[in-house]
């Protein structure tokens, strides 16, 4: 990202972020994700009615539960490990989630119970007020690569889920012009999805010939396209360079916005945690309990409210550091164990 032109992108981005998200409180917020809603098409000669596209939720109404969650893993040596303990999580709409942790601390398995990929060994996980059992549409993912189909074009790729999701083979042979249409309506949606992360102009061509950069918007306007209420992302800038990654950390706070999905957001970089969202939790299986026993299987050691940033400058300031400083202490460091009750889970309790 070239410094200052790009800089004053960042902070345009997250002072409209901040002035969006109070709008987002309004009833009227609902505008933005309308106005990407598919129109009204008349309805097929097909036999079944095309599955609903998830809808926004109303703000403050919660997003996701996870209630005493328990994870284990089969060990080579015969028995099992539990890999995550008590896991406690309530986001409200609309909520950014970044969570961090020390390496191999589950951060990837506590989103594959969210997608509903793998179930919880003890525990529920609730999404939109039912209980998560499989993925669904109303949970996109986002994984740091190879999530693009190789065969199919930029265009193909970012249409697929959504004609997957709303016809099915033998509607297309039996309702030909019917499908057709659809077909046109879901490529003009996708190239606005495209243009959004300025690639419309690479609509033809395939997964090799772009940048991992590209790949990167490819795959967001993937999972945007569903209209999730909420977007899991798995390291997704991990692979880039210092520049894309902050032109698109930028971009994903945008379609927060625009979008008003919740999101969650793992990554290994503290700083890029603290800049994209709004709350921290994080995970980690560095504590120990009361009687002074290590901890065994990760919990969330701190859930807190991220300081406010409005622009990548913000890095330097005294108060960034010492929050960073402060994470690194209490959930990285395999030295300094605080016990349950010592947790700092403010932005839970509230
Ligand atoms: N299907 C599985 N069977 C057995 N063990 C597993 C399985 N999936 C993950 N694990 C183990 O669970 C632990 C956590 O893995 P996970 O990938 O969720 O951690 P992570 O925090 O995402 O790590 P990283 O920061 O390296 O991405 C690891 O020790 C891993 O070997
Ligand atoms: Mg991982």
């Amino acid at each position: 990202m070239s410094d200052p032109e790009d800089k004053n992108r960042v902070a345009i981005a997250k002072t409209a972020a901040a002035a969006k998200k109070k709008a987002a409180e309004s009833p009227d917020a609902r505008g933005a994700a309308a106005r990407h809603a598919p129109e009204p098409e008349p309805a097929p000669p097909a036999p079944e009615p095309a599955p609903e596209a998830s809808a926004p939720e109303p703000a403050g109404l919660p997003v996701l539960r996870c209630e005493h969650v328990f994870h284990r893993y089969p060990r080579a040596q015969g028995g099992y490990q539990l890999v995550l303990s008590d896991i406690e999580v309530l986001m409200r709409v609309p909520d950014f989630v970044s969570v961090v942790g020390p390496s191999g601390c589950c951060k990837s398995t506590l989103l594959r119970l969210i997608l509903g990929s793998e179930t919880p060994w003890q525990g529920t996980v609730e999404a939109g007020g039912r209980l998560v059992q499989h993925p669904d549409r109303n949970r996109g993912i986002v994984f740091q690569r190879y999530s693009l189909f190789p065969h199919l074009s930029v265009v193909e790729n970012v249409v697929f889920g959504l004609e997957l999701d709303e016809t099915w083979l033998l509607q297309k042979y039996l309702t030909y012009p019917w499908y057709r249409r659809i077909h046109r309506r879901y490529v003009e949606l996708a190239m606005e999805h495209l243009r959004a992360v300025k690639l419309d102009e690479h609509a033809q061509k395939y997964p090799h010939q772009l940048s991992g950069g590209m790949q990167q918007r490819v795959a967001i306007a993937q999972a945007l396209i569903m209209k999730p209420t909420i977007l899991l992302m798995d390291e997704p800038f991990g692979a880039l360079d210092p520049g894309t990654r902050e032109d698109l950390q930028v971009h994903i706070i945008e379609a927060y916005e625009q979008h008003r999905i919740s999101v969650v957001f793992v990554t290994h970089d503290l700083e890029e945690a603290l800049f994209v969202g709004n709350r921290l939790l994080v995970l980690s299986q560095f504590y120990q309990s009361e009687d002074g026993r290590p901890g065994e299987g990760a919990r969330i050691v701190m859930d807190v409210p991220t300081p406010t940033t409005t622009s990548t400058g913000d890095k330097q300031r005294g108060e960034f550091k010492e929050f960073v400083a402060e994470v690194r202490h209490r959930g990285f460091d395999p030295a300094q164990r605080q016990r349950v009750a010592q947790f700092d889970l403010r932005a839970a309790q509230s």
